[in-house]
């Protein structure tokens, strides 16, 4: 028999492969941000160097895979897949939420990937809304027994909002945040699905000691659309769009976490090196994505994730390069020029 937690998760990525699952009119703004091309950008290319440390962790360029999957059984050639794709190339990848096996610790092994990836950054995943269902404690050992570097948090209160059996208790959790960020033997961050941090929603993590900000910003898939189709019937269209544009969210995380040692994740629908080099200029100290992986995974598995990553990767370094950057710290420095919507939006904030 399989359970309703083990249900919702294939139904999950059986959607995600196969509908339209963005967001519909609304955009990461991304297209917004103007990069200041150089002619003669007087590097060479071959001194472009990505690579970065993050919580601890070496990654040859600043990508993290965004939590997908693990509870059900095809969960296991997902993350396997995922984690070889990886390993292979100096990248960490966060598993999805690990709700199904504290519930159930047969399910361990569908989260398992250390034997195929013995040396990337692995993040293990909960729902805010459950933190309240276990202890510290529970959550360290779990984390022990798939062996992760990280705990990610994630908030989701649109999409627990769509789901009939959805948990809309979110009183107390920033508390519990805090709990947890103190008591894990691990980093804590916390990450949106989709939908995006807001300056308010960094303002209220600013004080705890989570480690990062991943801000999943609106543009890319809306999980209020794919939780909506999983029942069909009443509501949920009306809230497929709703949420804050990735390069909304990674700038006003950015102010609002001013003078901390936090970091940041931009994602949410960055789906090339461009965009993901504009998210780094503004601010970010890493990115990452789901819906493309899990897209590339379904198609010819851990060989098109490679693919998909050293495209991705090149056209981080081509962007550098146009711009004379060789690594991170130069990006971070760069200016940038911010045009129409998004102007629009920050002025108005
Ligand atoms: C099939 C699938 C399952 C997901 N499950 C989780 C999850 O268990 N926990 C979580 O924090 N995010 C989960 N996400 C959300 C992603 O981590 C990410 O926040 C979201 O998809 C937006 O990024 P994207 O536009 O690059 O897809 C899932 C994404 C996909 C595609």
């Amino acid at each position: 028999m399989i359970s309703p937690i083990e249900r919702r998760k294939k139904e999950h990525l059986e959607l995600c492969a196969k509908k339209d699952v963005s967001f519909k009119n609304k955009t990461t703004l991304l297209e917004f941000v103007e990069l200041n091309y150089l002619a003669l950008p007087e590097i060479n290319f071959s001194e472009i160097n990505l690579s970065t440390n993050f919580l601890g962790k070496n990654f040859s360029f600043p990508f993290l895979v965004s939590a997908i999957t693990g509870g059900a059984q095809v969960s296991k050639k997902v993350n396997t897949e995922i984690a070889q794709a990886c390993q292979e190339m100096g990248i960490g990848m966060g598993l999805g939420s690990m709700r199904a096996m504290l519930e159930q610790p047969s399910l361990t092994e569908t989260y398992y990937v250390r034997d195929v990836a013995p040396d990337i950054f692995i993040s293990g995943n909960l729902g805010a809304a459950q933190l309240k269902q276990y202890s510290p404690k529970e959550m360290n050992d779990a984390l022990q027994a798939i062996e992760a570097n990280a705990l990610a948090i994630h908030i989701n209160a649109a999409q627990e909002a769509m789901q009939p059996e959805g948990d809309l208790d979110f009183s107390g959790v920033v508390e519990k945040i805090t709990e947890y960020a103190e008591q894990l033997s691990v980093p804590v961050y916390v990450k949106e699905v989709g939908h995006g941090v807001s300056y308010e929603t960094a303002m209220l993590l600013r004080k705890t000691k989570i480690a990062a900000i991943d801000t999943q910003g609106a543009g890319g898939t809306s999980w209020t659309r794919v939780d909506s189709l999983r029942h069909k019937k009443s509501f949920g269209e009306e809230f497929r769009d709703i949420g804050v544009p990735t390069a909304v969210s990674i700038i006003e995380t950015k102010n609002a976490i001013a003078g901390t040692n936090k970091k940041i994740i931009a994602s949410g629908g960055i789906r090339n090196g461009v965009e993901a080099t504009k998210a780094i200029i503004l601010g970010a100290d890493m990115v990452g994505n789901a819906l493309p992986i899990l897209q590339a995974q379904t198609k010819k598995g851990t060989n098109a994730i490679k693919n998909y990553l050293e495209n991705f990767k090149k056209e981080m370094q081509i962007t550098s390069f146009l711009l004379g950057c060789k690594n991170i710290s130069e990006l971070q420095k760069q200016e940038y020029v911010i045009l129409g919507k998004l102007k629009e939006w920050l002025e108005q904030n």
